[in-house]
């Protein structure tokens, strides 16, 4: 169909107006991994059959590799070394400057996990360190839990144009952030924004409805465990402000569960 004068007049403006913004992608509702390439029709039938072996064989590989590197760290410390190094996470070739590993105390009874980095953590290398970090901290600060969190992300590289990272990309990383939760062993942990709750309680809930409640996080190996709470992400706080009062409750839940 082609666009009527009017209709292409529109178009343009809105674009334009999402230019000003700072808008310089568009993405759909749910991300959507453009580093895994489907095969052709002819190969869909063989891979079928051979699914874990064929479809994503080098995710597979980085996810092992991320687990050998992972349990040699035996500290926080050895494990943002580890991280750095490792090479097998796609986003570190999709225009990521640096690994965004961690910030906070290594001995805090709090670990915070985000989604991914953003521009801002990308350049300065930590991680919540823009506007929604600074919102973070201070809500932290309020419940009473400054300087008693450790914090890190989902994925350790910015995805291009902030977008939320994929289930492939968090399942690459996820190794090293169960170690940072064995390594840690916080008596609590916070799970901010859908793409972090989603990943870590392995559940397809939106946060809206998880949000708030406590669920158990326990790693198959190690026997490592501790109560998670999915809270909204600082993020979406800054675009609707009213939200904070949830995640308020949210942060003086976490707080009294840390208490003594
Ligand atoms: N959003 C996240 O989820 N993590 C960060 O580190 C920054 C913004």
């Amino acid at each position: 169909m082609t666009p009527s004068p009017l209709d292409a007049a529109a178009t343009e403006s809105l674009l334009a107006f999402w230019r000003d913004a700072g808008v310089d992608a568009c993405f759909e509702d749910a991300p959507v991994d453009r580093t895994h390439v489907a095969p052709p029709p002819a190969v869909k039938a063989v891979a079928k059959a051979t699914a874990s072996v064929v479809a994503t064989p080098d995710a597979g590989d980085a996810a092992a590799e991320a687990r050998r590197a992972a349990a040699a760290a035996q500290t926080l410390e050895e494990l943002g070394q580890a991280v750095a190094a490792f090479e097998g996470c796609a986003l570190r070739g999709l225009g990521a400057r640096q690994a965004v590993f961690c910030r906070g105390n290594p001995e805090a009874p709090v670990l915070v996990i985000g989604e991914g980095p953003g521009a801002e953590e990308d350049a300065r290398g930590q991680p919540f360190v823009g506007k929604a970090g600074q919102l973070l901290d201070r809500m932290l600060a309020e419940a009473g839990l400054e300087g008693r969190v450790f914090i890190t992300n989902t994925v350790f590289w910015r995805p291009p144009g902030n977008r939320s990272p994929t289930p492939a990309e968090q399942a690459v990383c996820a190794p090293f952030v169960e170690r940072a939760f064995a390594l840690l062993k916080p008596k609590a942990v916070l799970l901010l924004g859908a793409a972090s709750a989603k990943s870590i309680l392995a559940t397809d809930e939106g946060i809206m409805r998880l949000r708030g409640q406590w669920r158990e996080w326990r790693l198959s190996e190690g026997g490592v465990s501790a109560p998670a709470l999915p809270t909204l992400h600082p993020a979406f706080l800054l675009r609707q402000p009213l939200a904070k009062r949830q995640v308020w409750a949210d942060l003086l839940s976490l707080a009294a569960s840390v208490e003594g």
